[in-house]
């Protein structure tokens, strides 16, 4: 192993560039030349490949996003386009690539092994959605941002004596939403995992009302249900000010905390050690503060994370 390319793909995380760093230099130190390629798998097709040096990952650590830039490739499942891509990284005499995204991009890094080109996938997502991880790079960071949101909000509903509800990414993984309604105090919950049923919630802010309630803030993941028309119907039974917010891509930018730095160096560093050891079709996770390594088909083939339903109980003790 000579060459290595590395690509971020799907929603940027806060935590990418440091992975890309981390990647970068250890690569640079074991004398290895580095590649990175632009917005994803479709800089990947379209070529669009550079040289990476020791300064090209200066000053990163800090920044959100990637400055590789990423992309939702979708077409990447076509067998041609693969094969261009394929031909790209052949033609740049490039044997492994490293991918940090989601589990939409673990598929890629899967099909692209089997065409005879190892790659290492990093868990670089917002959700916190990936099988096989404690946690991905840019879950913690978000969470600081959510809570942070939360804090603002309680601070408005209090002084209207609203109920507000906050919309909370995390697409079909309510980890985000959980963890943000914990340290935010948030007094009700609405999570993927549960079934929702408006009447139920309404109940539940009623017998709120009546023990003395002014006010409420409701956490809820995203795809659930619109919102806005859930604050309608809340306020309209509950004859109390009620207000909806997507927090939306707020989310997903800022400088990295401390923990995603840390985990996307380590991740990183990890994932080149893995390489230079002839792996390939692998992932890289966190358990109970381990750096492991696992094959890519467990995190593509279970589709669920397991519920913290523990976490749910603590939340439900704590109204
Ligand atoms: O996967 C990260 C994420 O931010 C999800 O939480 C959200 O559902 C989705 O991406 C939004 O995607 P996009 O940025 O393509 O609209």
């Amino acid at each position: 192993i000579k060459r290595i390319g590395v690509l971020t793909s799907g929603g940027d995380a806060p935590g990418m560039n440091a992975a890309i760093r981390s990647i970068v230099r250890t690569g640079l130190n074991n004398k290895l030349e580095m590649f990175g390629i632009y917005d994803g798998y479709l800089g990947l097709y379209e070529n669009r490949i550079i040289q990476l040096k020791y300064s090209n990952v200066s000053n990163m650590i800090n920044r959100g996003g990637t400055f590789l830039g990423s992309a939702r490739f979708p077409e990447f499942h076509n067998h041609n386009i693969r094969t261009i891509a394929i031909k790209n990284i052949k033609n740049l005499k490039i044997d492994a690539l490293i991918i940090i995204g989601g589990d939409g991009s673990y598929l890629g890094a899967k099909k692209i092994t089997e065409l005879g080109i190892p790659c290492i996938s990093l868990p670089g997502t917002i959700d916190n959605d990936i099988f096989g991880t404690d946690y991905t790079i840019g879950y913690f960071t978000a969470l600081e941002t959510i809570i942070e949101a939360i804090d603002r909000l309680r601070d408005t509903s209090l002084s209207h004596q609203r109920i507000s509800i906050v919309e909370v990414m995390g697409r079909f993984c309510g980890d985000l939403t959980l963890s943000a309604a914990i340290a935010g105090g948030c007094e009700f919950i609405v999570l993927p995992n549960m079934i929702f049923k408006k009447e139920l919630l309404l109940k539940e802010i009623q017998i709120a009302i009546k023990k003395g309630k002014k006010h409420a803030i409701i956490a809820i993941t995203e795809c659930i249900c619109d919102v806005e028309q859930l604050a309608k119907y809340i306020e309209y039974n509950t004859n109390r000010e009620t207000r909806a917010t997507i927090l939306g891509h707020i989310q997903r930018g800022g400088a990295p905390v401390a923990y995603d730095r840390i985990l996307a160096s380590k991740m990183g560093n990890y994932a080149i050690s893995k390489i230079l050891k002839g792996y390939g079709g692998q992932c890289i996770g966190i358990k109970n503060e381990k750096i492991i390594h696992y094959d890519i088909d467990v995190a593509t083939k279970n589709k669920k994370k397991k519920f913290q339903y523990n976490l749910l109980k603590i939340a439900k003790e704590l109204y």
